[in-house]
């Protein structure tokens, strides 16, 4: 099977865990949607059976859970043939002939019709890494593809940071490029979808993929492998170093950069971080809450994991106004090898995945009211890897109030399940 098409079976995959709030919906802000696959990780997908679908309620307990009924079944696939067809007739197959290890897709922008490929082939070789990376280039939406590889001189460009596509309609790209030996990374700019790039050195070398200020995306932001928090306001041309000891930044709204820290060293020290944010790009610095394991944003909510008084469990804290005020959210405390993750969020509602105790792969999905505070229970045995880190959750957007994803049945198949809103009248077999 070609690389290509694995990325169709799979949406998204999500790499570092052990961490809450890794936000499955945030990677596709902005409008870009950039999808990483790595080969190693197909077994397991392919591993879960999948099988018929169910309903779970999807904004509290106003709405009931019904099975599908059986009798639905014969309607459903007939309408379901004339899509089929369609979708076989609009379905293109593109190989990319090379020594691919993973392959990174990405939209640039919206309606251009415009798809970055990378692919990377990389080796351990003593203390050196020897790989090999290209970077292929589609107007057509994905028919086909140009080895535009000579754009970024060859190269090597290092595949965990991927192809980090500017917010909305800004045509931006960067790529984070590894020259071995230097002080500093080389990132690959591009301003016109990918047509063409200029390089940057930087004097640091990043620790995670560059974040764009999705209100203006000439203003970029980076941790630094040493926890340097770095910012540029120029696409990357000059940068400045506003943190030190900073473990994990975000961009929130209004220009505000929420950033966790650790004064007296280790970003390992979970439990013992603050949080800070800064809404003037690191001029001034404020210390809105103490005693941080981690934070996630969503819709206009700060949420922060944070300790209790007492031995290793932790609470979620939930802010409205950018992390002035606090209120405690009504959600089960969680243990060192559980996590929170934010699977949706709007100014009205979030819906929060909290992870059962033990090496389950599942947890629950708890539904907010207004405030972030108050929470039902919406799903339960909802499927969420802990070492993979994935979840099928999606807002189905092209229909208001419609979620769909996966629950983790007794015998171990995996069923993908929509929330019973009203206009939810049947579910397709996920075989
Ligand atoms: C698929 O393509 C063929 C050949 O172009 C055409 O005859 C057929 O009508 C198409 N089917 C659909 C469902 O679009
Ligand atoms: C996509 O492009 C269309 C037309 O250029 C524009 O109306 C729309 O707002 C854009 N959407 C986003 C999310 O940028
Ligand atoms: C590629 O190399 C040429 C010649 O050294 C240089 O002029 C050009 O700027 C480089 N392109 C990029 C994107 O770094
Ligand atoms: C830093 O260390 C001091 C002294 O050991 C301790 O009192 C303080 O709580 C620590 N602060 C953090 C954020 O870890
Ligand atoms: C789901 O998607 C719709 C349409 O894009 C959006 O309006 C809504 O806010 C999303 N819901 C959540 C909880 O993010």
């Amino acid at each position: 099977m070609s690389a290509l098409q694995h990325c169709v079976l799979i949406l998204l995959v999500h790499l570092a865990l052990g961490s809450d709030f890794q936000q499955g919906a945030s990677i596709f802000a902005g409008g870009a949607q950039s999808t990483f696959v790595k080969n190693a990780y197909l077994g397991n997908i392919h591993s879960i059976k999948r099988r018929a679908a169910v309903q779970f309620p999807g904004l509290s307990t106003r709405h009931r859970v019904s099975r599908r009924s059986t009798d639905l079944g014969g309607d459903t696939c007939k309408s379901l043939q004339g899509y089929e067809d369609r979708l076989i007739n609009n379905t293109h197959t593109f190989t990319f002939n090379d020594l691919s290890g993973s392959v990174s897709l990405a939209w640039v922008g919206n309606g251009t019709g415009v798809v970055l490929a990378l692919t990377t082939f990389q080796v351990p070789f003593f203390m050196l890494r020897f790989g090999q990376s290209k970077l292929y280039r589609s107007e057509n939406y994905g028919k086909s593809f140009q080895d535009v590889t000579s754009l970024i001189n060859n190269t090597f460009i290092l595949t965990e940071f991927g192809l980090a596509i500017g917010p909305e309609n800004s045509g931006k790209v960067i790529l984070t490029g590894d020259v071995s030996g230097s002080r500093g990374s080389r990132i690959f700019l591009s301003t016109d979808f990918g047509n063409s790039f200029t390089h940057t050195d930087l004097s640091f070398h990043p620790l995670m993929q560059i974040i764009y200020n999705p209100q203006d995306s000439d203003v970029l932001l980076v941790l630094s492998i040493t926890n340097d928090l770095w910012l540029s306001e120029d696409f990357g041309a000059n940068w400045r170093k506003i943190h030190e000891t900073a473990c994990l930044a975000k961009w929130g709204t209004d220009n505000t950069i929420f950033f966790t820290t650790n004064t007296n060293g280790s970003c390992n020290e979970r439990g013992m971080l603050e949080l800070r944010k800064t809404s003037d790009y690191g001029k001034t610095i404020k210390t809105i809450a103490t005693k941080i394991y981690s934070f996630g944003l969503g819709g206009h909510f700060v949420f922060a994991s944070v300790m209790t008084g007492t031995g290793t469990m932790r609470v979620i804290h939930v802010s409205v106004d950018q992390g002035e005020s606090w209120n405690m959210a009504q959600l089960p405390p969680v243990g060192h090898e559980q996590f929170y993750s934010i699977l949706a969020a709007n100014n009205d509602v979030v819906f929060m995945h909290v992870d059962d105790p033990g090496d389950t792969n599942f947890g629950t999905i708890f539904v907010s009211d207004d405030r972030g505070t108050i929470y039902s229970k919406s799903l339960e045995r909802h499927l969420y890897t802990t070492t993979g880190g994935s979840t099928d959750f999606t807002n189905v957007t092209s229909l208001r109030g419609v979620y769909m994803t996966s629950v983790l049945a007794e015998d171990g198949s995996a069923q993908t399940v929509v929330s019973s809103d009203q206009r939810v009248e049947a579910t397709a077999e996920a075989e």
